[in-house]
């Protein structure tokens, strides 16, 4: 499938995953396979100080919008700064000064469970209404919160009968639910437990919130070593010589117990990879493990080059 048109499937794309899987990186990768595709892309970042700006070598995010590269703009979104935004918007400005300045605010907003998630739901869904770009793609709270965070609305909609909040969670609901408006794209690393948890996240999103899923990635592959089973000493000690280095014995039975390392960790990933796809049937966009120190801009371009590899060879009629 074209990325351009991947990335149009629906305007919101929530970035879900058990903590450190590649979340924020994978925000990143997408932003920048849209922005290529010309679409203008909003990043809005849910948990702040997730290395996102530094992913795309952007300075800070704040709750204002910045362009952090050609195309894309990021910014913040807290629950707290979304009640303001709520209550400003329904000509309540004095009374969320007064919270705000009294410290009430987050009392109002641990009050009710869930009530958190909606309004940050509830300022996502307003800010697809306004379009404010073509692309929305949400760095999601990490941690297994990914089923509750979306369960919310469902939640509130059960507790609160009547009111704003009940209108809030309903509107959140049809955003969710409606696929060309909202998917959730799951991202793990190729490893029993995370695989073991993306599945069943998979399994409780599709039937308890009824969202759309787009196709898993896993992020972090390790790509085949073509080593032809080796090296052994032996050869370690032919390519020394022939490049002229000195590779002492200690060295020499390093090197061939990191081949055989990283050998074993590939196997493991495409057992892991392979079991996911068995257990989960939706496609998969496989992402390399990068060897180096930082994922930084140039880490990112090349994520998205793979990514847009992986969505070019998605036949366009699965999910
Ligand atoms: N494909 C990759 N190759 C190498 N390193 C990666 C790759 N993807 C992510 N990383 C690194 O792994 C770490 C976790 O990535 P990231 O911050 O994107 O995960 P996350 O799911 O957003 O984490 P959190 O749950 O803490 O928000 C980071 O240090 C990141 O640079
Ligand atoms: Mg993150």
């Amino acid at each position: 499938m074209e990325p351009g048109r991947f990335c149009s499937t629906a305007r919101v794309v929530i970035v879900a995953g058990k903590g450190g899987v590649g979340k924020t990186t994978v925000t990143a990768a997408l932003a920048v396979m849209a922005a290529r595709a010309g679409l203008s892309v909003l990043i809005v970042e849910v948990e702040g100080k997730s290395g996102l700006a530094a992913a795309l070598g952007g300075s800070a995010l704040g709750y204002e919008e910045a362009e952090v590269r050609q195309g894309i703009r990021a910014r913040t979104l807290t629950p707290d700064d979304a009640l303001l935004d709520y209550l400003n918007s329904h000509g309540l400005k004095r009374i969320s000064k007064r919270l705000a300045s009294s410290g009430a605010l987050d009392v109002v907003a641990t009050a009710v469970p869930g009530m958190k998630d909606i309004l940050v739901l509830g300022k996502v869904k307003a800010l697809d209404l306004e379009r404010v770009a073509d692309l929305i793609v949400i760095d999601a709270p990490a941690a297994g919160h990914a089923v509750s965070f979306l369960m919310s609305p469902r939640g509130l909609l059960d507790a609160v009968r009547v009111g704003p909040v009940r209108k809030q969670a309903a509107d959140v609901i049809e955003l969710l639910s409606d696929p060309g408006r909202c998917q959730v794209l799951l991202v793990t690393i190729p490893e029993e437990t995370p695989v073991t948890e993306l599945v069943e996240t998979a399994f409780a999103i599709e039937d308890r919130v009824g969202v759309a899923l787009g196709p898993v990635v896993v992020n972090g592959c390790y790509e085949p070593l073509d080593l032809d089973g080796g090296p052994d000493a032996e050869s370690v000690q032919r390519d020394a010589e022939r490049v002229g280095v000195f590779v002492s014995e200690r060295e020499t039975r390093d090197l061939v117990a990191a081949a055989a390392f990283r050998r074993a960790r590939y196997e493991v990933q495409q057992e892991q990879a392979d079991r996911l796809a068995r257990e989960l049937p939706l496609p998969q966009l496989r992402l390399p493990f990068l060897f180096s120190a930082e994922i930084g801009p140039a880490e990112v371009d090349r994520l998205a080059d793979a990514l847009a590899r992986e969505v070019e060879a998605l036949d366009g009629t699965g999910t």
